[in-house]
């Protein structure tokens, strides 16, 4: 388990499944993520046992975010380990319930998790996409340390138009240097 002073970080049980499915099928949440069509218990439970093998194989990370003062789970945070040899990860984070949104719980488990990324993965670099109709996010995302590096221009159809997709990413060395 990864401890901030608001949240911790742990993997999932199949009762977290409860707590998905209250928010999963949101709109609001959704389009954010492009997650278009919904989902059923029973597949969130095959997914969360796939991110089990995922990690004992070490293809993939996800922690749930839980917040330390109600022990409710809030959300997901996961590194992908996209290239073993370059060392690259993929960034994904999610807050289920909008209520928790602007609260820093998002900045500070992307701080959990790039410490876990470069000091027990080993990784180089942490790459991320975020959406153009996002702003909450490529906030939060500067806020901590990544930089933009491209756009993938018109290259998401949401909401009834084409929009941007930015593409993100930070450096061990940029890590560390922000982190002494
Ligand atoms: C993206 C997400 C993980 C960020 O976590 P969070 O806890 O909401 O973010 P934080 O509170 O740490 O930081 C958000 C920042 O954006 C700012 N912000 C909020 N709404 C904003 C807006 N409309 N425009 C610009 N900035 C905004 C906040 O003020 C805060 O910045 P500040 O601390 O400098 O004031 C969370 O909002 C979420 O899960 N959203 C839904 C799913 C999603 O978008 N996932 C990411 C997909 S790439």
């Amino acid at each position: 388990m990864l401890f901030g002073e608001k949240i911790y970080l742990r993997g999932l049980e199949l009762s977290d499944v409860s707590e998905i499915m209250k928010y999963w099928n949101n709109r609001e949440l959704k389009q954010f993520l492009n997650a278009i069509a919904p989902h059923s218990i029973q597949e969130e439970e095959e997914w969360i046992k796939k991110t089990w093998d995922e990690r004992k194989n070490g293809k993939s990370f996800l922690f749930g975010m839980v917040l330390l003062e109600s022990d409710l789970y809030i959300g997901n945070v996961e590194v992908r380990i996209l290239d073993t040899i370059s060392r690259r990860g993929n960034l994904g984070i999610a807050i289920f319930n909008p209520e928790y949104w602007s609260k820093g719980h998002g900045t500070e488990a992307i701080g959990l998790i790039l410490q876990y990324s470069f000091t027990t993965l080993n990784l180089h670099s942490v790459e991320l996409e975020v959406f153009s109709n996002n702003p909450r996010a490529q906030q939060c995302y500067e806020k901590s340390g990544f930089k933009k590096t491209g756009v993938r221009r018109e290259a998401l159809f949401s909401n009834g138009s084409y929009i941007d997709i930015y593409l993100l990413d930070i450096t061990k060395k940029e890590w560390r240097s922000a982190n002494l």
